[in-house]
């Protein structure tokens, strides 16, 4: 086979075969088939796209490059959830433990990142003492015990993913459907996922900023999930304004804790159920996702969850007094107050601005090297619909630092606030089920 004649055979709008898309990925791997010839087969699949088949066996070829997480110690169907990101995207730390009550087990691998806010790791270590120093079979038998654990990303994962990801992100072929749809599907099948549930976000602070392009991502990654044996099924959520209150590791970390109380924000604790459900549906928990949210609801309210989240974190160091004494968790030494110009009612919240402002107070990283401030973020005290006067505040700011004026304009901006009354936009637009 040569790459000059499957790059033709795309570029033309033919189909390639299993044996065509292996040696391409394989050979891109190893290096062998160079940047100039994949740049070229990308564009040409953003251009004349990939049959289903082409994209479950383009997201097989990528699990195959690399090492691939072996869970089968692990009892029951591992259920593993993805978001395509947003900010101060709470869930994860709510789900964990909340589906784990219900028997789902939940072998989180998280890795550290780069972002607006901490990894998942990152937030779970303001817990004083939580770590995830833990091995293989240690990681094995807490989650067969508690049935959750987490443990930091290890191996050689999807590296055809890695390459191409930064090839596609040089050459303008980041926003393909069928490269994006394999690139996350792969990854989560290397890390010996059974079953996925996707939450797919749309809005300002999305990477899918219009709906219509959020639902043919959904679809897509769902598609292949079911072609490959993985029964998948996904949520579009919005991500026109945060989620929830909190943008910052330890203001999550207290957020969640909320929420599995019930005393969470209505949005953060309405996605999770539904989020929830699917999991422990598809974790074979329950006949039905109506069923599965009735049984969420009732280990939120009978303290179930919360009694998870406490066993989760003990198990790996974690002082768990922090659940009924949120103060033990870091505290920032100031907060400001961002207020509003003028009263009105809020329209719009630019998510991505309200990361950045929580990025420059210290809670995420820039670079690798960066350390996190895990104290410091901001809390929303008006979301999109609510009502303002003038001078109330918008947003609280948790900062180490007293010079904070940059972040406050960027807060500032962020808000748009009209004077006629609007309405709050839909948490969930769509749903993509199993067929
Ligand atoms: N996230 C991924 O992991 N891959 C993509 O291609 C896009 C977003
Ligand atoms: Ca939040």
């Amino acid at each position: 086979m040569r790459m000059v004649d499957l790059i033709e055979k795309k570029r033309d709008g033919k189909e390639l075969s299993k044996a065509e898309i292996d040696f391409i990925i394989s050979g891109y791997t190893k290096g062998e088939i160079p940047d100039y010839q994949m740049s070229a087969l990308a564009m040409a699949i953003f251009f004349q796209d990939m049959k289903p088949e082409e994209r479950a066996n383009l997201t097989m070829a990528m699990v195959e490059s690399g090492d691939r997480i072996d869970l089968s110690a692990i009892e029951g169907i591992k259920v593993d959830k993805h978001s395509t990101g947003g900010v101060g995207d709470t869930t994860t730390l709510v789900l964990a433990p909340l589906v784990a009550a219900l028997g789902v087990p939940v072998a989180k691998m998280s890795g550290r990142g780069l972002g607006h806010t901490g990894g998942t790791i990152d937030k779970l270590e303001s817990v004083p003492g939580f770590h995830v120093e833990i091995d293989n079979q240690q990681f094995n038998e807490l989650v067969n015990k508690n049935k959750v654990a987490v443990v930091g990303q290890s191996g050689n994962l999807t590296p055809a993913d890695k390459k191409l990801y930064a090839l596609r992100d040089v050459t303008g072929t980041v926003n393909s459907i069928t490269l994006i749809a394999s690139s996350i599907m792969s990854k989560k099948i290397a890390s010996g996922a059974d079953a996925i549930v996707l939450d797919v976000k749309t809005g300002s602070g999305a990477f899918m900023k219009d709906l219509e392009h959020a639902r043919e991502l959904a679809q897509a990654m769902v598609d292949i999930g079911n072609n490959v044996g993985r029964k998948t099924m996904a949520v579009i959520s919005d991500m026109s304004q945060p989620l929830g209150f909190a943008v910052g590791n330890a203001l999550e970390v207290r957020e969640a804790i909320d929420t599995l109380r019930g005393e969470g924000p209505k949005d953060l604790e309405e996605l999770c159920l539904a989020l929830g459900s699917y999991m422990v549906y598809l974790g074979g928990k329950a006949d039905s996702p109506e069923s599965a949210r009735a049984q969420l609801e009732e280990v939120i309210r009978n303290g179930k969850a919360l009694e998870t989240f406490k066993t989760f974190l003990s198990a790996q160091g974690g002082d768990t007094s922090i659940v009924d004494d949120p103060s033990k968790l870091p505290q920032a030494k100031y907060t400001f107050e961002v207020e509003a110009a003028t009263a009105g009612h809020v329209s719009a919240i630019q998510a991505d601005r309200i990361g950045t402002a929580a990025m420059l107070l210290g809670a995420g990283r820039a670079t690798k090297e960066s350390t996190i401030d895990l104290a410091v973020g901001v809390m929303l005290r008006k979301k999109i619909g609510d009502s303002v006067k003038q001078g109330e505040s918008l947003v609280t700011i948790f900062s180490n630092r007293e010079d904070v004026k940059e972040v406050k304009d960027i807060i500032t901006d962020a808000y748009k606030i009209v004077s006629e009354a609007v309405e709050a936009p839909p948490l969930i637009y769509d749903e993509v089920r199993v067929k």
